[in-house]
């Protein structure tokens, strides 16, 4: 198991990529902190993936409720080893000049903002004590302009830009910062993009990998970066999306 004993914290983990994530760390050995808004469901996924599992209520825009999970982490296991910024919403689909300021102060709080606060809150630790990996979960959309999804292919794009950041200061001080770009993954968030059979078949067709990409398959990438099998990376993007990015070249 080769995250025996490991602390985590992953935001959004009550279904989709980040529950994905939990199982998978769990079974290599890993106390899992999830974290989502809703405590019922995060105490359902944790009854159903075993003892390992804390649940923690948390909405990753409010600092206080980033702090209160921090804290009561530390209290529980007394550090933190694994963090995975997973958490992240969609709230416009649309034309770009439809965009209003309200919606833009969102997607930067929920997707940005938030792995910022964590990180600032989860890294001294870290690097007191030379050990830790942080995951961030970006987006094929942070590489390339999601048609009418401008703030959220805007805030995956930062995002990658603050992994690489971050990776160049902690680094000397034993922490590796990496994102994952997951392509399509059948989950609640993606829905528009695979239930419709018309729109499905068009994606599969771009991808070199014929199938829909699939939450465990993101996860497994995530336990690489997150395990000592990925310690001499830091600072990079794994983009996972079955070859969808090829097809335009
Ligand atoms: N699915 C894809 O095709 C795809 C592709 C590329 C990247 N991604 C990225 O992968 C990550 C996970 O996405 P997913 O597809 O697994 O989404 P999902 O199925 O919609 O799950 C999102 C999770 O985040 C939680 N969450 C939402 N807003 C939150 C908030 N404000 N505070 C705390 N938790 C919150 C949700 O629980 P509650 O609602 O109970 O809070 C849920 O557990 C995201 O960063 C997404 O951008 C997904």
């Amino acid at each position: 198991m080769v995250l025996q004993n490991k602390v985590a914290i992953i935001t959004g983990a009550s279904r989709g990529i980040g529950r994905a994530i939990a199982e998978t760390f769990a079974r290599e050995g890993a106390k899992v902190v999830i974290a989502g808004r809703k405590q019922e469901t995060l105490d359902r996924a944790a009854a159903e993936i075993g003892p390992s599992i804390t649940p923690l209520a948390c909405h990753v825009g409010r600092a206080s409720d980033l702090e209160r999970l921090v804290s009561e982490t530390t209290a529980r296991f007394g550090r933190i080893d694994i963090l995975v910024n997973n958490a992240a919403t969609n709230i416009q689909q649309g034309p770009c000049l439809e965009i209003d300021e309200g919606q833009f102060d969102k997607m930067i709080d929920i997707n940005l903002k938030s792995t910022f606060r964590l990180i600032q809150l989860v890294a001294p630790g870290m690097c007191q004590r030379r050990d830790g990996a942080i995951v961030n979960i970006a987006s094929i959309a942070g590489l390339r302009p999601q048609f009418h999804s401008l703030l959220y292919s805007m805030t995956k794009a930062a995002l990658i830009m603050m992994t690489k950041s971050y990776a160049v200061e902690l680094g000397p001080y034993g922490v590796r910062v990496n994102a994952i770009a997951p392509g399509l993954i059948q989950t609640v968030l993606s829905e528009y993009y695979w239930k419709d059979d018309e729109r499905r078949e068009k994606q599969l067709g771009a991808q070199p990998i014929k199938h829909l990409g699939q939450p465990r398959e993101i996860a497994e990438v995530a336990l690489m970066l997150a395990s000592s099998a990925s310690s001499y990376v830091t600072g990079q993007t794994i983009v996972a999306d079955g070859g969808y990015l090829l097809s335009s070249m």
